[in-house]
C-alpha cells in the first residue's frame, strides 16, 4: 500500500511542478467558503478564469434551499447536478470528506478547520522540487502552531510519504501533535518523524516551515515574544515556506528578508491549484481519490472495500473516521 502512496503523491507533485497550464476546461464548478480567504479563495477563482472553467460562488448557506428545511445532504446532492466538480473552505473538520459523500463529483478541499490543506501542502513539495532538493535527502523543519494549523499535518504527512525526515517543533509549550504521530504511525512512517520541544532543535533543517498561531481557534492564548523567529535561527535553511497570513512567529527583518520568495510561493500556489483543478475535471486522478473527492475516499465509515482497512479516529470533532487505507489513498 505505502508504494502505491509514494507513486500517488510522486505523481500529483511532478504533475503540479510541470509548466503552467493553459485553459481547456470545460464546465462549471462550486466554489464555497466558510471561512475567510484571501490567498486560497482568489488564487481559485482566478486559476478557474485562467482554465476556462466557470466559477459560480455559493456565497451563503442560508440562501439554499436549506433556509426551506432542506437538509445539507440533498442540498449538495442537488448542486452536483448543476456543477462538475467542487472547492470547498469548510468550518468543520471532515466536511469536504461528507460532501464527497453527498454528490458524485470530485471535491477540492481548500482546507477543513484544522484538518487539513493539501493543494497548499503539494505546494510545499512542488517548492522543494522548484529549488533542486530531493526528498529522501532532505529533513523538513516545522515551527509554529503544530496543532492547530492544518497546513501543518497537510504538509508533514506529504513530506513524509515523499521520504523526507519531519522535525516538529512546538510554539506552544509541551503541546503534542497526537492527530500527526497516530497518522504517521498509521503509515509506518513514524521512524523519520520526530517531536522536539526547543527551537534550536531545529538548527540544521534544509527546509523550514513556519506558520503563524491559529488565534482563531485558540481563545486567550498569545506565544511568548521570545519564540519569535529571527535570521539567526533559519541560518543554512535552504528553502523558508510560510502558508501566510502572517502573525508574531517572524520578526520584521526576517519577514523583510522572505517576503520575496513568499510572494513568489503565492504565485506557485495559484499555478499548482490550476493544475489539481485542471487534473479533477479531466479526471486524470479519479483512481486516487476514487473519482468523488481530491482528499477522501468515498465509502462510509465501516464499508471500507480494503480487507485489512483498520478505522482510525482522524477527525474526533467531526465524528467522522477514515480506514488507514482510504486515508492513504488521499496522499
Ligand atoms: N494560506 C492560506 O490558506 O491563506 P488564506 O487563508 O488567505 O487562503
Amino acid at each position: 500500500m505505502l508504494s502505491v502512496i509514494r507513486r500517488d503523491i510522486s505523481e500529483i507533485v511532478s504533475a503540479c511542478q510541470a509548466l503552467d497550464v493553459q485553459g481547456g476546461v470545460v464546465g462549471t464548478i462550486g466554489v464555497e467558503f466558510e471561512e475567510p480567504s484571501t490567498r486560497t479563495r482568489l488564487s481559485t477563482l482566478a486559476a478557474c478564469a485562467e482554465l476556462g472553467l466557470h466559477a459560480v460562488e455559493i456565497v451563503e448557506r442560508s440562501r439554499l434551499s436549506i433556509s426551506k428545511g432542506e437538509n445539507l445532504a440533498d442540498s449538495y446532492q442537488v448542486m452536483g447536478e448543476i456543477f462538475d466538480l467542487f472547492a470547498c473552505r469548510t468550518t468543520a473538520v471532515g466536511m469536504p470528506h461528507r460532501i464527497s459523500r453527498w454528490t458524485s463529483k470530485p471535491v477540492l478541499n481548500l482546507g477543513d478547520g484544522p484538518g487539513e490543506h493539501p493543494s497548499q501542502a503539494v505546494s510545499a513539495a512542488v517548492a522543494a522540487l522548484d529549488h533542486g532538493l530531493d526528498f529522501r535527502d532532505l529533513t523538513l523543519g516545522v515551527w509554529g502552531d503544530i496543532v492547530k494549523a492544518r497546513t501543518i499535518f497537510s504538509t508533514v504527512m506529504t513530506f513524509l510519504l515523499l521520504g523526507a525526515r519531519v522535525r516538529l517543533v512546538s510554539m506552544v509549550e509541551g503541546e503534542i501533535p497526537d492527530r500527526l504521530l497516530t497518522a504517521a504511525t498509521q503509515l509506518g512512517l513514524d521512524q523519520r518523524l520526530v517531536h522536539l520541544p526547543h527551537k534550536s532543535d531545529l538548527v540544521g533543517v534544509d527546509v523550514m516551515y513556519i506558520t503563524r498561531l491559529q488565534q482563531e481557534r485558540r481563545a486567550q492564548f498569545t506565544a511568548p515574544s521570545h519564540l519569535t523567529l529571527d535570521l539567526e535561527d533559519i541560518e543554512g535553511v535552504r528553502l523558508v515556506l510560510h502558508p501566510l497570513p502572517r502573525g508574531a512567529e517572524v520578526t520584521e527583518k526576517l519577514w523583510a528578508a522572505l517576503r520575496p520568495g513568499l510572494l513568489a510561493h503565492v504565485r506557485r500556489t495559484k499555478r499548482v491549484r490550476k493544475r489539481l483543478l485542471q487534473g479533477l475535471a479531466h479526471g486524470h486522478w479519479t483512481a486516487w481519490g476514487e473519482g468523488v473527492s481530491w482528499t477522501h475516499a468515498s465509502h462510509p465509515p465501516g464499508q471500507c472495500s480494503f480487507t485489512s482497512a483498520e478505522e482510525i479516529p482522524f477527525f474526533a470533532q467531526s465524528e467522522s473516521k477514515h480506514c488507514a487505507a482510504c486515508w492513504s489513498r488521499l496522499w
